[in-house]
């Protein structure tokens, strides 16, 4: 039974999941490793539920309870109450293990943990913790206060009573699950990320203009963003990252990350986040 929720990270994605455990009625603790970061997050979480306010989307009194239900510090010792613990830090394995080296001794001996990775194996990542058995994915999709999707992946040793605890967990936040086995990137982005990387060889090769493959996808293809505007969005080293878990994992040069996004990323053109990606939001 989960009543208390654990946040690491207080990122798009970590505060994102935030916000919909709080509007479901869950108590929620964000922690991050610096307090401002935590302070920024809840700022945005804020901004968020303001906008909702305004759109007619939540009443006021239901904004004011979500925002009573979220605290958020940058002690790891307040996790120590959580029934279920996210991860949804940065998409680097080394950081993703540190982290649960340091997570797995405050939690409680129950306590479930999850990972957010939007590509990365959850059986690797489950023998970096103390309890591969209640360890799983639980894999949020960006905007997560819009988007209806989460993945669940098992790892190899996830028993039962997790997946169905989360499962219960995610149907409650009002989102639909989707199964998916434990392979590099699951499968939205198994099929979204190599379309964006060939959106930018479609660049990259002068095809197109920015503008015109985003407009080409977005009014011929009926997609809500273009294809470079999507990966701005979600971030250009998130973007690189999963092309590289893709092409390590499946070994099949269609996966190969485009040049002009591995420049893009070495540049620290990291999308809207850095305020420059294939588009200028400075
Ligand atoms: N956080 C919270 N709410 C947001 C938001 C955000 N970042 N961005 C937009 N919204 C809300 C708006 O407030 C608005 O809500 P109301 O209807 O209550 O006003 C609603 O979403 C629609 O927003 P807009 O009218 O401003 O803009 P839009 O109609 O263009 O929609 C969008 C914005 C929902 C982001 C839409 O463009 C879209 O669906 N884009 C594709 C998103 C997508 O593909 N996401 C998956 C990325 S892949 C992923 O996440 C997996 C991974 O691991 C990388």
């Amino acid at each position: 039974m989960i009543k208390n929720v654990g946040i690491v990270g207080a990122g798009q994605m970590g505060c994102g999941i935030a916000q919909v455990s709080a509007a479901a009625g869950y108590k929620v603790h964000i922690y991050d490793i610096a307090a401002d970061r935590v302070e920024a997050g809840l700022a945005t979480i804020n901004g968020n539920m303001a906008r909702q306010v305004s759109s007619g989307k939540l009443t006021d009194e239901e904004r004011k309870k979500a925002l009573s239900l979220i605290k958020g510090s940058a002690d790891l010792n307040d996790l120590s109450q959580a029934d279920l613990v996210i991860e949804a830090a940065t998409e680097d394995e080394s950081i993703k293990r540190k982290i649960y080296g340091q997570v797995c001794p405050v939690l409680k001996t129950d306590a479930i943990l999850a990972t957010n990775t939007s590509s990365l194996s959850i059986t690797r990542l489950a023998s970096a913790t103390d309890r591969p058995e209640r360890f799983m994915g639980i894999h949020f999709m960006n905007p997560v206060p819009v988007m209806k999707l989460v993945e669940l992946v098992r790892g190899i040793a996830t028993d039962e009573g997790t997946f169905q605890t989360a499962k219960q967990f995610v149907t409650a936040l009002d989102k639909t699950i989707t199964v998916a086995e434990d392979f590099p990137a699951f499968i939205v982005n198994r099929i979204l990320l190599p379309m964006i990387n060939e959106a930018i060889y479609t660049l990259y090769e002068g095809v197109g203009s920015v503008d015109a493959i985003d407009t080409a996808m977005k009014l011929g293809a009926n997609h809500p963003m273009g294809p470079l505007q999507l990966a701005d969005f979600i971030g250009l080293d998130t973007c690189l990252s999963i092309m590289q878990v893709l092409h390590d994992g499946l070994a099949d040069s269609k996966y190969r990350p485009c040049p002009l996004l591995v420049k893009y990323v070495e540049a620290g053109w990291l999308g809207r986040k850095s305020g420059r990606g294939f588009y200028d939001y400075r």
